[in-house]
């Protein structure tokens, strides 16, 4: 084998093996000092990889605004990973699955505290749903629990 294809090769083999351990992106969330469900979900992501920073404040709001959560739909925290929203407790796999996809979408919301979502942790399997708000405000559902 000439060394430049051999050479090649092992430069495809190194990108493909550093593209499988790349790191996940960091979750930036903002949640009130005092609220326990949000620093279950923080756990939660933690747990499943992603590197959160935490930003601790009384007034979420003008973040919810900034990154477009819908009208009644917010939840206890906000948070943004790579430009996109996640509002309240959205289960880490659906915002793996988001950064994968990458749609063009403000991000995903799980509207008010759905009982059985990560960081509530109600056992008995209370269905609810993670919507994905579009750029152009269009709400769809993104997947179902
Ligand atoms: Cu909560
Ligand atoms: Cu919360």
């Amino acid at each position: 084998m000439k060394s430049s294809i051999r050479t090649a090769l092992i430069l495809v083999m190194f990108a493909s093996a550093s593209w499988a351990a790349a790191p996940l992106p960091t979750v930036t969330v903002y949640k009130s000092p005092s609220c326990g469900c949000c620093g279950k979900w923080v756990e939660h992501m933690k747990a499943n990889g992603f590197p959160v920073v935490t930003h601790e404040t009384n007034d979420i709001t003008p973040h919810k605004q900034r990154l477009g959560v819908p009208t009644a739909m917010g939840s206890c925290h906000t948070a943004e990973v790579n430009g996109y929203l996640v509002e309240g407790h959205v289960p880490a796999a659906d915002v793996k699955r988001l950064l994968a996809e990458k749609p063009n979408a403000k991000g995903l919301v799980s509207p008010g505290m759905p009982q059985s979502a990560p960081g509530m942790d109600d056992l008995r399997k209370i269905p609810y749903d993670i919507l994905l708000v579009g750029n152009d405000g269009r709400i769809s559902t993104y997947a179902r629990h």
